[in-house]
């Protein structure tokens, strides 16, 4: 049976089908490399309803969809709709098809740019939303939805499916492949497997249940315009599950697995002896603590070595159940032995009350540190991996920590508990606090991509 379909829909595919993706590159200035070719190809086959498109960061993933949302609105009553994680995000997208249309010179009937969208001469528009106003883009149909950083958007499945697939419908099935006239396209970089973008990555496997998905998996390297030593430098500085992560689109596996998985207890431990003789008394100490009032206290130090700048963690305190004045006295016990340098200490900035007690009662001064647990977990790796990191065999809590906590669920990434241990993750969360203030105190560059 015909499903009945609109005029203006009529007339966006009698002109749709004529479509020519390549030489509307050509008028755009746009000129594919090689993989880049492969989608273009694909949207003009056009044997799909829905692309992932996972790739590696600047494999040219901006410039190939903004020439297929440019191509899109050469069709009268074509409309594209972009949805962001955040609506800065989406302003890249949307000025370089607005560039593409003023190139090839299509006038523009209206625009506002504050709202990120415009309607042509063509009777074609483009409009962005976010997954928090997406009501707002409601009510209207679509020729094409680009999900843009769709491995950031957490409601992406229920989004695509509750919202926007029924508008989907409205321009039709094509009578003679059975895929929507209609395309969406979900175009992310890889993160965990926990993501809904690797949910919708594998439907495309799955063809009996969902005919209509493709993937395509893009690395950084496909695009000839980054230089190679741009990629070498970065697979030397990366652990290998970030690198292939961030510029080979491969998803990581997150269930179970190892938060601190770079660190090696054989090339990141050294023994006391060598601790010693490589800071040999000099260079500056490092301290995180994590706080809490009469409970949960812990802290470690570092030496930096000079010269090389690597962080060399000598000695640790982890107590439960310990009234703040002892914490006081234990800490300044600790310190004794720490006869090189100045001391930086870098506390849980969730904790100010204590953090002022030591400081004002007790002349003990910590810095407030930078929480943010994803990037802080992830330096830690880079830096075991490098081999910038080191522990001495002394400090056999953190150890115990680093080699046993693991992801409670790949759902709730940042909660990772180590189930067996009392004390949790105590040393951990003073090692992130050290780790991540230091580097930027120190005006390091953190290159955690
Ligand atoms: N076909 C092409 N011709 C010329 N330059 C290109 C082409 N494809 C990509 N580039 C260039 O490569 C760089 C990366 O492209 P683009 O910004 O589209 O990548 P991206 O995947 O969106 O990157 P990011 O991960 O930073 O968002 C840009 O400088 C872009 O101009
Ligand atoms: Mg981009």
């Amino acid at each position: 049976m015909k499903t009945a379909i609109s005029v203006d829909v009529a007339q966006y595919l009698e002109v749709k089908k004529r479509l020519n993706y390549n030489k509307a590159c050509k008028t755009f200035k746009f000129f594919p490399h090689k993989t880049q070719q492969i989608i273009i190809d694909t949207f003009q086959e056009g044997l799909f309803s829905c692309m992932s498109l996972v790739c590696g960061r600047r494999w040219g993933k901006t410039e190939v969809i903004s020439s297929v949302a440019s191509s899109e609105m050469l069709v009268p009553f074509g409309s594209v709709l972009v949805i962001t994680p955040v609506f800065a995000n989406a302003k890249a997208i949307f000025e370089k098809i607005e560039r593409r249309l003023l190139d090839s010179k299509i006038p523009i009937k209206s625009k506002d740019s504050k709202a990120l969208t415009f309607t042509t001469a063509y009777n074609s528009k483009i409009v962005v939303a976010t997954p928090k106003s997406i009501e707002s883009a409601l009510g209207f149909m679509y020729s094409l939805i680009i999900f843009d950083e769709a491995q950031s958007i957490t409601d992406l499945i229920n989004i695509f499916e509750n919202y926007l697939e029924p508008a989907l419908a409205d321009f039709g099935v094509n009578e003679e492949t059975g895929f929507f006239n209609a395309k969406t396209v979900f175009i992310g970089t890889a993160r965990d497997e926990s993501a809904d973008l690797f949910k919708i990555v594998l439907r495309a496997k799955n063809k009996k249940k969902y005919a209509g998905y493709v993937n395509f998996t893009m690395k950084t390297e496909d695009n000839p315009y980054i230089p190679k030593s741009f990629l070498a430098t970065k697979r030397r500085e990366l652990d290998p599950i970030t690198f292939g992560r961030e510029y080979e689109g491969i998803w990581s596996k997150l269930n179970n697995s190892l938060v601190y998985y770079s660190f090696d207890s054989v090339k990141n431990v050294i023994s006391k002896k060598e601790a010693d003789t490589r800071l040999a008394g000099k260079g500056i100490v490092i301290a995180g603590i994590d706080m809490g009032y009469s409970d949960n206290f812990a802290c470690l130090w570092a030496g930096v070595e000079p010269l090389t700048g690597k962080i060399i963690i000598t000695t640790e305190y982890r107590q439960n159940k310990t009234p703040i004045e002892i914490h006081h006295k234990n800490l300044i016990k600790h310190e004794k032995n720490l006869t090189y340098g100045k001391i930086l200490r870098f506390g849980d900035p969730s904790a100010p009350q204590v953090m002022s007690d030591l400081s004002y009662t007790y002349k003990y001064n910590i810095i407030p540190a930078i929480n943010d647990i994803d990037e802080g977990i992830q330096l830690c790796n880079q830096k075991f991996y490098r081999g910038d990191l080191l522990v001495s065999e002394e400090c056999s809590d953190l150890i115990e920590e680093l080699t046993n906590m693991v992801w409670k669920d790949a759902t709730e990434k940042t909660v990772a508990r180590t189930a067996s241990l009392l004390h949790f993750d105590l040393a951990l969360a003073s090692l992130r606090y050290m780790i991540i203030t230091w580097a930027v105190q120190s005006n390091m560059q953190i290159s955690v991509v």
